[in-house]
């Protein structure tokens, strides 16, 4: 598969995969889910390889959610589909690989992009990074695991406030919060994943892919939940809010829910 939205670079056994729609601040459409289900297949049954970082072309994003226009006109059966599809296609599937994901998070990681992150088994931020799940503001709610990994990650009650107020939070307050592990100057994000990525390898790759499995094991309880997410964005499609919310952020204008 050639790829269109992702690019990959292997620096001996660290490999970096880069969202590469810059134009859209690296929205995460179908295409570039199906590529970075391919891309981390690849690099995960690639034996020389120990660790891969995620992060997001240009100076800017991260990943700035799912791509709100192609999904605008979507059904019901349709949002389902996609929350299904995208949760196992790629943020289930990276949670469970075998090979350590770190997320380099180089600036905004909103909706699916904050989810990509929440995915990776840990995150490093940018000082200018900014963190949150806004899709409350389109009329619709996190569909790619991010009301289970949020709540994970910060706790209930902080996640109910990320999720209700649609805020996005700084990377130091995120580094607070417990969302990522370090923040550092945007120059710097690379070298220091590099340099943990590096601390990984050391390790045995046998008994780490054992240790994400053993540390997943805790949140398999969550499966229910994931389901309801998906359920509850797909009925989200069917709301007179939904199209509002899309069709205000398409036309760059507030939106008037009822
Ligand atoms: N989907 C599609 N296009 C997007 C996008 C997204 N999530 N985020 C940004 N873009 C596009 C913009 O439409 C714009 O395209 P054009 O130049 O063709 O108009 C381009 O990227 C640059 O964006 P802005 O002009 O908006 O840049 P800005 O600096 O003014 O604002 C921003 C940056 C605050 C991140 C703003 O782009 C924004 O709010 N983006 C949407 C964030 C969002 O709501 N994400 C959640 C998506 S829903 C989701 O993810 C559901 C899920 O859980 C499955």
């Amino acid at each position: 598969m050639d790829f269109e939205n992702v690019l990959i670079e292997q620096h001996t056994n660290l490999a970096i995969v880069t969202v590469n729609r810059p134009k859209k601040l690296n929205a995460l459409n179908t295409q570039t889910i199906k590529e970075l289900h391919t891309a981390f297949k690849r690099l995960d049954e690639n034996t020389e390889i120990k660790v891969i970082i995620v992060t997001g072309s240009g100076e800017k994003a991260f990943v700035a959610g799912a791509d709100i226009k192609e999904f605008s006109d979507f059904t019901v059966e349709e949002g389902t589909e996609l929350a299904r599809k995208g949760q196992e296609l790629l943020f289930d599937f990276v949670q469970n690989l075998g090979t350590p994901v770190i997320a380099a998070v180089n600036g905004f990681a909103l909706g699916g992009g904050l989810e990509l992150a929440m995915a990776a088994h840990f995150r490093v931020a940018s000082s200018n990074a900014k963190m949150g799940l806004p899709e409350v503001s389109l009329g619709v709610i996190p569909g790619y695991g991010g009301t289970q990994r949020l709540s994970q990650l910060v706790g209930k009650g902080k996640a109910m406030e990320m999720i209700m107020t649609a805020n996005m939070i700084s990377a130091e307050e995120a580094k607070d919060w417990g969302l990522v592990n370090y923040v550092v100057e945007q120059i710097d994000l690379l070298p220091l994943c590099k340099k943990l990525a590096g601390k990984i390898t050391n390790n045995s790759s046998v008994a780490i892919a054992a240790a994400i499995k053993s540390v997943n094991a805790n949140y398999t309880n969550c499966v229910n939940g994931y389901s309801v997410e998906i359920e509850n964005f797909g009925l989200s499609f069917g709301t007179n809010d939904f199209k509002e919310g899309t069709t205000a952020f398409l036309e760059k204008r507030k939106p008037n829910f009822e």
